[in-house]
């Protein structure tokens, strides 16, 4: 069975390595010992406490982050986040700047139109059907936050070196390189990740904010999203998706 794995480079969820495999198939049936699934064990539970703690401190160590960065793991994948952003950053009145350098940059950029903020598209690759990656950024005065996508995951084209913000969080969707590469964390504010391209199986989407953010959510937000709720609860607000949030813990951590 093992020799004949096949290796699809064409998924929205990567491949993972068999090892990683063979250790889900074991937790699924058997989880450390505990005579219970993975799937079954209570998220209350210290089994569980250990694996997202140890989740979040090895994504520390491997990114040298620092005290003030909280790491955490919510559901609804980057898609949610591309809504979130702007419910917890941009306050009415104000205006955030886009970078749009493709599909995953236009979606993000279209969810803070639907939720008719003030939106602006400080520079953009469309003319030429995103085939490069624009240069010379200027921050908008007064805007709140820079979004960009890292890595553009259908159009193929990927920043090497972030633009200087002057102080304005700048935000990323790393989807689809996160962990592919070194990067200094501190040069952002929030970095989100979709977890199925790198890091495990799709069900966890992984984002890493910087304290001071917290401080701008709105307390009129409903509680599943609002990133203030997740901060506080280590990401077990409600029920997570143990299996899931199990398994980036073992390819990417172990
Ligand atoms: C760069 C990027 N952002 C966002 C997404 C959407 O992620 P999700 O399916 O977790 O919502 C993808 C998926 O391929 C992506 O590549």
């Amino acid at each position: 069975m093992h020799t004949n794995r096949i290796f699809n480079f064409n998924p929205g969820p990567a491949a993972l390595p068999l090892s990683v495999l063979e250790e889900i198939q074991s937790s699924f049936l058997d989880f450390a010992g505990t005579g219970m699934s993975i799937t079954e064990i209570s998220h209350r539970s210290k089994w569980f406490d250990e694996i997202v703690n140890d989740a979040i401190d090895r994504t520390r160590r491997l990114l040298k982050l620092s005290n003030d960065y909280h790491v955490l793991f919510l559901q609804g994948g980057a898609s949610l986040q591309f809504g979130m952003i702007p419910m917890n950053f941009l306050p009415d009145g104000r205006s955030a700047d886009y970078i749009n350098t493709g599909t995953w940059s236009a979606k993000a950029i279209k969810e803070v139109e639907i939720l008719k903020k003030s939106v602006r598209v400080i520079a953009s690759s469309e003319d030429k059907n995103f085939s490069y990656i624009p240069e010379d950024i200027q921050v908008s005065p007064g805007s709140v936050y820079v979004h960009l996508t890292s890595n553009n995951t259908i159009k193929g084209t990927q920043w090497s070196e972030f633009p200087e913000t002057s102080g304005v969080p700048l935000i990323a969707d790393m989807s689809s390189d996160f962990m592919s590469r070194p990067f200094d964390p501190k040069a952002f504010g929030v970095i989100y990740a979709g977890a199925q391209k790198n890091i495990g199986p799709a069900g966890v989407c992984m984002v890493i904010l910087r304290d001071d953010l917290l401080k701008r959510v709105p307390d009129d937000l409903p509680s599943m999203l609002k990133y203030t709720t997740f901060a506080s609860t280590n990401s077990m607000y409600n029920t997570p998706p143990q299996r899931k949030l199990s398994t980036p813990a073992i390819p990417l951590f172990s």
